[in-house]
């Protein structure tokens, strides 16, 4: 397998030049920002059977993390744990729910990891990882594999995956086994795109994180079907 590409940020973005190109919007932005506070209440705990008002939502271009991650948390999420090995060997991972399907050929996947996150050296150092998606009832191993904990694993059933040897997950819903085949910057984390080498698992309700909240996929409420598909 080739080695990982890593791609840096431009110059630009860490100076925030980006932003600063439509000055005219980065104006109007901040003048809709005085309507913040009035709509982090709303975000929090909108009235029994009323629709949240998002037009009025202005994120400011930096700095307001409470407010986009307020926004961020509307997004249901499925709960998935991240695993790879050390360089002793050893079983790592953490909770991660920015977890995306990228490309379907090749067949990509991303995860996005903070940098913080000590999971990323580990998954550098497999030049892989396994996205494990978590059942509905494990709740308890996405609170363990996001915790600082250095045992995570302990008490969690994983065998080596039998195509790279990384940890898969005995009771997830899905794993699916990535060879590392990018790097990209981005803020605070990196994405790893992964390029799937094995998958299995069976249909089973998700653990998804919604409103700061755990709950599962019940079903389509509307009823309604598509025969569209992403692309
Ligand atoms: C529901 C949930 C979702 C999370 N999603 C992510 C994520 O997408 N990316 C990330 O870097 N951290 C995410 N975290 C936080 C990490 O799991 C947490 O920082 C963990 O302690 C990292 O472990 P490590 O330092 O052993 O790698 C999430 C936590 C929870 C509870």
């Amino acid at each position: 397998m080739s080695r990982p590409a890593l791609v840096a940020p431009p110059p630009a973005w860490r100076a925030g030049a980006a932003s600063l190109r439509d000055v005219p919007g980065l104006l109007r932005d901040l003048r809709r920002t005085r309507s913040l506070r009035d709509l982090r209440g709303r975000l929090g705990h909108p009235p029994a059977g009323q629709r949240m008002r998002l037009r009025a939502a202005t994120i400011r271009p930096s700095g307001d993390v409470d407010a986009f991650r307020s926004m961020m948390s509307l997004f249901p999420a499925p709960v998935s744990v991240v695993t790879a090995l050390d360089d002793h060997g050893r079983p790592r991972g953490l909770t991660c729910s920015a977890v995306c399907s990228l490309s379907m050929d090749p067949p990509l996947l991303l995860a996005c990891v903070n940098r913080r996150n000590r999971s990323l050296e580990a998954i550098r150092r497999s030049g892989g990882f396994v996205v494990n998606l978590l059942r509905a009832e494990q709740h308890a191993v996405s609170d363990t594999f996001a915790s600082a904990s250095p045992n995570k694993f302990d008490g969690v059933g994983w065998e080596p995956s039998p195509v790279s040897g990384l940890p898969v997950l005995a009771d997830a819903a899905v794993s699916i086994d990535c060879h590392l085949h990018a790097e990209v910057f981005a803020g605070t984390h990196t994405i790893v795109i992964g390029l799937v080498r094995r998958s299995a698992g069976a249909e089973a309700d998700p653990l998804v994180y919604w409103r700061r909240r755990y709950g599962t996929w019940s079903g389509a409420p509307t009823g309604v079907t598509t025969d569209q598909q992403p692309a």
